[in-house]
């Protein structure tokens, strides 16, 4: 991340005088749905609301006239009734009632083909735009991307805390930096695994993913998965980085066996080094390793966490994901946590507030932490550049 890709950045407090203004919000509202005895949805985790109301709450204060869109869900550019953003308006209602929420972007084409015709028709109206949604800001979508180039623009609250947080991580970070990486998908984290290795002092892998690497280094991983299209990087990257640390030791589970059904018995839950016999799968980090992870943790300045370190939904399971996340809590580091899965753990063991940042992103902070900028930023910055015409009053 390059340290002019995070000034130049507009604030809200750089816009001119948005009372009586119309103003866009761009926000993340893409909240988790589940239907209900009345045939209906209801939001069942509404984080993102909450935390775009220090935007929405400003404009109100200083005399704007907001109207909020976003995506929800992954309707395919149709209108599907599931993805409807009828819960959230009737939630934003009780928040900020006089916000406008529009219907779900995602229902036209156009917003993730990124057609300029659409975006004309999204701003219309309009005399500012604010994009708060930093969780969508590595999508080059139309809302995302096309307004800097036609209203004044800011980033929102949110926007600016998370790049603030992910920017004294990356730009500056005190060390030792530590960083512990889980989670399934080896492909979606190999590029952010490489870009992490040459920033930390230390990367501590575990969950599913841990496998690919130590079947790269030839063990036996039995029944666990592993990605073998990735093998030969994997390796590369464990000999080109000592700084990575792979588990020495896992529980595992028997492979006949369901995860999340409480058959617990020594015969098949074991412990085993980093070494499985056939017919057995790893599910969670073991003893040795949780003191090791848990001691590095402690000992550093800077520490980012993405990704449990086992089956953690299952109660048998989470002693490895919530002893990183206590060494985190009670860590005295800079610490921030992402990804919608480590921010559920953290909620899971009650520790949310004990970490200084939880990430509302989970691929846009990764891309960032990757990349070092995402389109949402390159497009506020380049748009702040640009002489708009003057907005219509
Ligand atoms: C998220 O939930 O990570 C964001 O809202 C982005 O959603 P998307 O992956 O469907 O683009």
């Amino acid at each position: 991340m390059s340290e002019s890709g995070l000034s130049h950045i507009p604030r809200l407090e750089d816009l001119p005088s948005v009372s009586g203004r119309r103003v866009l919000v761009r926000a993340d509202l893409n909240v988790p749905l589940r239907a209900t005895d009345g045939g209906g949805f209801e939001i069942s985790d509404d984080f993102r609301l909450r935390a775009s109301m220090p935007t929405l709450s400003w404009l109100v204060e200083h005399g704007a006239h907001v109207t909020v869109c976003s995506h929800l869900g992954r309707p395919k550019g149709k209108v599907d009734p599931r993805y409807s953003m009828a819960p959230v308006r009737e939630r934003m209602a009780t928040l900020v009632p006089s916000v406008e929420v529009m219907e779900n972007l995602r229902f036209d084409p156009g917003e993730e083909a990124n057609d300029p015709r659409f975006v004309r028709r999204l701003v219309e109206g309009f005399d500012f735009y604010v994009n708060d949604a930093f969780g969508a800001c590595h999508r080059s979508h139309a809302s995302i991307v096309g307004p800097p180039y036609l209203l004044p623009s800011a980033a929102g609250r949110l926007l600016e805390r998370e790049v603030k947080a992910l920017s004294r991580l990356l730009i500056y970070p005190e060390r030792p930096f530590v960083a512990v990486i889980g989670g399934a998908k080896v492909e979606d984290k190999l590029g952010v695994l490489v870009s992490l290795s040459e920033k930390v002092d230390r990367l501590l892998l575990g969950g599913a993913m841990c496998f690919t690497f130590l079947a790269a280094l030839g063990h036996d991983v039995g029944e666990s998965p592993v990605d073998s299209a990735f093998l030969a990087e994997a390796q590369a990257l464990l000999l080109a980085h000592p700084q990575i640390e792979l588990p020495t030791d896992l529980v595992a589970l028997q492979t006949d066996e369901a995860i999340g059904v409480d058959r617990s018995s020594s015969e098949t839950v074991r412990d085993f080094g980093t070494d499985l016999l056939p017919g057995w799968r790893g599910v969670d980090i073991g003893l040795a390793t949780r003191i090791s992870f848990g001691e590095s943790i402690q000992n550093a300045r800077t520490v980012l966490w993405n990704g449990p370190m086992g089956v953690f939904e299952d109660p048998r399971f989470d002693e490895g994901t919530r002893s990183v996340a206590e060494a985190v809590a009670s860590s005295p580091a800079f610490s921030v946590v992402g990804g919608g899965e480590t921010a559920a753990a953290l909620n899971k063991f009650h520790l949310e507030d004990r970490v200084d940042h939880v990430s509302s992103g989970g691929g846009a902070t990764l891309e960032l932490i990757e990349k070092g900028d995402l389109p949402g930023l390159v497009a506020l910055r380049e748009g702040a550049t640009l002489e708009h015409c003057p907005a219509s009053s």
